[in-house]
């Protein structure tokens, strides 16, 4: 190759020279490496797996080589790195370099989807990380969110038309105080669903980790609230969604922290304000896995009074979420109708878990053989079978609450899912 240094240049003669010899293919992998080349890196590596299948360092290139992280993760599903996008650097994507991938295929490769994806911006939770950063009114829209036509509908009824329509404003009044409260098992679209209403409503999008405004050795916590909600002034139009919500429950032990009981009296005052002039264009959203935990102060009416259930994505919703996340991926002839099947009851995070394994297992089998292939139903179908639902152990306890704690009928949509799904 005419880009290649001259010590690369003697090492690919050598190995010409010396095609079994592992130790000197791995050098040369690894200048290549070096020089940025994976790709060229890539293809040593595997016909040195090929020599030694079981060499611990080829493997190690390999991953390397193809951007993986070295010891590959199987477990759970973790949520992504929260970072809000704002200041997000495009995240290097773990997983193989399948642009190469698909160059050394060449024309072969199959047609992918036909429809458009998801927006490219569907997708991530900016959750915690810096607190009060604010989101410019962002494009995801509730049309972006795939299926859960109940959530819509019961968003439109009880918080976007009021919003949208003045007449409707005027009609109610003090009624449209207070804001709203998402709640189900986690990695089910609460977050992506907060943003799509911030989207709706063309509003900035305040994202902060109650946990975050938390400050137990500071005592700033209750300051920390009221900063919250200044910023979401500033910035009006804006939403201001508080995630983690339970994190103020007093149920919780960090209740003994006596700076709790402050923060959540700061909250109810901003709050309780809501509707005054100065306002004028903060919405609040809330999210919480743990409703149950949830101080029963914020609930009154007025302030986080509706309260909607996001269950794990129904089959509409699992189709538009694999879509997103094979989007980037060399594919063939996926069965989509297939595969939504196979993952019922999963969560968003763990349909993202899939597509991830699908692509190591898919990668692994390139790695062994030498020769690229494409991720293929089979790969899909056994990660499916691989993961299992994350959301199992949180309706294990919802259930105990649906049975004997369904006070007022604050959970009676939970009880119909359950009893939909004979787990009740
Ligand atoms: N209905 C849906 N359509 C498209 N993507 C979805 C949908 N539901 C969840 N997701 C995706 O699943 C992942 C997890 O959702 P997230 O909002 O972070 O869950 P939660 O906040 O409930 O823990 C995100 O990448 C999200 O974009
Ligand atoms: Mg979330």
């Amino acid at each position: 190759m005419p880009d290649d240094s001259p010590l690369i240049q003697s090492l690919r003669t050598a190995v010409a020279a010396a095609p079994a010899d592992v130790p000197l293919r791995l050098h040369l992998a690894e200048l290549l490496l070096d020089a940025g080349r994976s790709e060229a890196a890539v293809a040593e590596a595997a016909v040195a797996l090929q020599h030694a299948p079981g060499d611990a360092q080829a493997r190690d290139l390999m991953a390397r080589a193809m951007g993986m992280p070295t010891s590959p993760q199987t477990q759970q599903p973790q949520q992504p790195p929260q970072t809000p996008p704002a200041q997000q650097q495009p995240r290097p994507r773990p997983g193989f370099d399948w642009k190469a991938a698909e160059k050394q295929v060449g024309d072969v490769v199959p047609p992918r989807f036909v429809e458009a994806p998801l927006r490219s911006d569907g997708q991530d939770d900016p959750g915690d990380a810096d607190a009060w950063d604010v989101e410019g009114p962002g494009t995801v829209r509730l049309a972006d969110v795939g299926g859960m036509q109940e959530v819509k509908d019961r968003l439109e009824a009880a918080f976007l038309a009021p919003l949208r329509n003045p007449e409707l404003r005027k009609l109610y009044g003090k009624s449209l105080r207070g804001g709203l409260l998402l709640y189900g098992p986690p990695g089910c679209g609460k977050t992506f669903i907060a943003r799509a209403v911030a989207g709706e409503l063309g509003a900035a999008f305040l994202s902060v980790s109650v946990n975050d405004v938390l400050d137990m050795w500071m005592g700033n916590s209750e300051r920390n609230m009221h900063e919250v909600f200044e910023t979401a002034r500033r910035q009006a139009p804006c939403v201001v969604f508080l995630d983690e919500l339970d994190a103020l429950g007093a149920k919780r032990s960090r209740s003994a922290h006596s700076g709790m009981r402050n923060t959540v009296n700061q909250l109810l005052t901003e709050l309780d304000g809501i509707d005054s002039a100065a306002n004028e264009g903060v919405f609040v959203l809330a999210a919480t896995n743990v409703p149950w935990d949830v101080d029963l102060a914020l609930r009154r009416p007025g302030r986080l009074d509706r309260t909607i259930l996001v269950l794990p994505p129904d089959a509409a919703a699992r189709e538009a979420i694999l879509r997103y996340h094979l989007r980037d991926r060399p594919i063939e002839n996926v069965d989509l109708g297939k595969l939504v099947k196979a993952t019922d009851g999963m969560s968003g995070a763990d349909l993202a878990h899939v597509c991830e394994a699908a692509a190591e297992r898919a990668l692994l089998d390139s790695a062994r053989t030498g020769t690229v292939r494409m991720i293929g139903m089979k790969d899909l179908l056994a990660a499916a079978k691989e993961v299992v639902p994350s959301a199992e152990p949180w309706f294990a306890s919802a259930r105990n609450v649906a049975m004997f704690a369904n006070e007022g009928g604050m959970y009676d949509d939970l009880v119909a899912y359950l009893k939909k799904r004979r787990k009740l």
